[in-house]
């Protein structure tokens, strides 16, 4: 028995460490990141595993229900969730993340403080002074993520507004809620000795924390969520080492810390994708001005729209095509549409790619998913940096429900909130089709001047309708 949890107990969490490790690799490439889900999978079976082992003599019931209730939800949920609404579904699992994290490091405190009405500190209870407060903060970060991962859910979802709520000295009072929670965690975990006192120190902590979660998340645009989200997933992250920490169990630290670290580079790259500081996302307020969010885009005067079949004369003259896809491709389920057209062209010796911008769609890799579904070839894909230099030699550019990422203002207008944001050049092409159903604005909520360009061609309708009417063109001139 001893050999168990001396032993095979912590090789079991160095093993799903490693494989954890290996997982995340894995999912950096589209080809392999099944492959690293299932593998990531497998290494939380064996730390669930591990733990009920070193845990000994457990109420096998409750965790049995509890597995069968969790695992009936998540599939589910992740089998009927399309893949549009992933984003909103992503926030509401790093929620659930927070929300265990921090009924865990409570239920510490609950079961070795308060039901025994022990009189003493935290500190002495739970071994040590930096234990405690490891408490206090896995409440703080947990709740927090689990009211704010709320609020994402529901703006992303339009159950409340998805613009900024700017409140008045929102900054100052956020301020003196983290100064208040810090306080009052510290308090909590070395001052006071009377477990009363610490219970309403406790209750009063999750709520100062919950509250912090929505006035953090409230401000911030619904444009701005999937970078909120990315952020909330490393705080979930964040929340779990801290509950590791509590428990001394070393792969929750190992995975916890993995979370936090991939959010906050993930959260980076999505940044740096927009030319925005996390700042700016932060404390931006990015869309309370009434030129930016949805219905605006400005008059547009100089615009030359084409029909299907106009479209599929241009392309039988063509040698290279790039496909540009963007949000509007996932909304209308065109993946198959393009991937057929795609297919067509080649058939015709035409030269195909795809350009994928880094922030196209709602959510990181959303483009490469959709394209994966459609098993367009890996090879095609395209990223933004190295597709760029390619269109000035290419016949005819497709855009495909992109409009922010394919907007040449964000080069050239100053005043653009999206200025600074590097796009998908595909103005420099000889024609471009810009496949969307009206001259509506894209997410940043603003005009487009690629629409009115001399080489630019609208051609209106949903994507899918559109692609395969030129479809039945092209299969008609063969
Ligand atoms: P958007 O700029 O959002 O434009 C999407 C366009 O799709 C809309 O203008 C819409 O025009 C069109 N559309 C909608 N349904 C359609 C349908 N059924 N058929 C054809 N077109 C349709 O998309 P984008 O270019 O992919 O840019 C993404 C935006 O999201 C950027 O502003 C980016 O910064 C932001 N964002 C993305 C991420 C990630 S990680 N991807 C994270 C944060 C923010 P119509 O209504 O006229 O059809």
């Amino acid at each position: 028995m001893d050999v168990l949890k001396t032993t095979i107990v912590p090789l079991a969490y160095l093993l799903s460490a490693v494989m954890f490790i290996l997982g995340l690799k894995r999912l950096g490439r589209v080809r392999t990141a099944r492959r690293g889900n299932t593998l990531a999978a497998i290494a939380m079976l064996i730390a669930i595993v591990a733990t009920l082992v070193d845990l000994g003599t457990v109420d096998y019931q409750w965790i049995l229900i509890g597995l069968a209730v969790g695992t009936l939800v998540g599939a589910v949920s992740a089998i009927k969730v399309p893949m549009t609404k992933m984003p909103e579904f992503v926030a509401l699992f790093n929620g659930s993340g927070g929300a265990a994290s921090a009924l865990v490091a409570l239920s510490v405190v609950w079961l070795k403080v308060i039901e025994p009405m022990k009189v003493g500190t935290v500190a002495d209870a739970v071994g040590g002074g930096a234990q405690s407060f490891t408490i206090a903060l896995s409440v703080l970060v947990g709740t927090l993520t689990l009211s704010g991962s709320v609020v994402a859910y529901l703006k992303l979802a339009e159950t409340i507004s998805g613009k900024p709520t700017l409140l008045p000295g929102r900054h100052v009072l956020n301020a003196l809620l983290v100064v208040g929670a810090l306080g009052l965690g510290v308090w909590f975990a070395f001052m006071s000795d009377d477990p009363e006192q610490l219970r309403t120190a406790l209750l009063v902590l999750v709520g100062v924390s919950f509250l912090l979660g929505i006035t953090l998340v409230i401000p911030i645009g619904g444009a701005d969520m999937p970078v909120v989200i990315s952020l909330l997933n490393s705080y979930s992250g964040v929340a779990a080492s801290m509950t590791g920490f509590v428990l001394s169990n070393n792969v929750l630290i190992i995975s916890g810390a993995m979370v936090g670290a991939a959010g906050l580079i993930l959260t980076k790259i999505m940044c740096d994708a927009m030319n925005r500081s996390l700042a700016n996302v932060i404390f931006g307020g990015f869309g309370a001005d009434e030129t930016t969010g949805k219905g605006g885009g400005g008059e547009y005067v100089n615009v030359t729209s084409a029909g299907a079949e106009e479209a599929a004369m241009i392309l039988e003259d063509a040698q290279s095509v790039i496909f540009v896809p963007g949000y509007g491709l996932a909304v209308a389920q065109a993946q198959h549409a393009c991937r057929e057209l795609a297919d067509l062209l080649q058939e015709r010796g035409v030269d195909v790619k795809y350009a994928i911008h880094p922030v196209a769609g709602r959510m990181p890799g959303h483009m490469n998913v959709l394209l994966a579904e459609a098993d367009v070839p890996y090879e095609q894909l395209i990223e933004m940096d190295e597709i760029n230099p390619e269109f000035k030699n290419t016949d005819v550019s497709i855009v495909l429900g992109a409009n922010d990422v394919v907007n040449p203002g964000a080069t050239r207008d100053k005043t653009s909130p999206i200025y600074g944001m590097p796009i998908l050049t595909v103005h420099e092409s000889r024609t471009v089709f810009v496949v969307k159903r009206s001259l509506g604005a894209g997410f940043a909520g603003i005009k487009n001047e690629l629409f009115e360009a001399d080489n630019s061609l609208m051609v209106f309708g949903d994507a899918k309708k559109v692609l395969t009417a030129i479809i039945g063109e092209l299969k008609q001139a063969n």
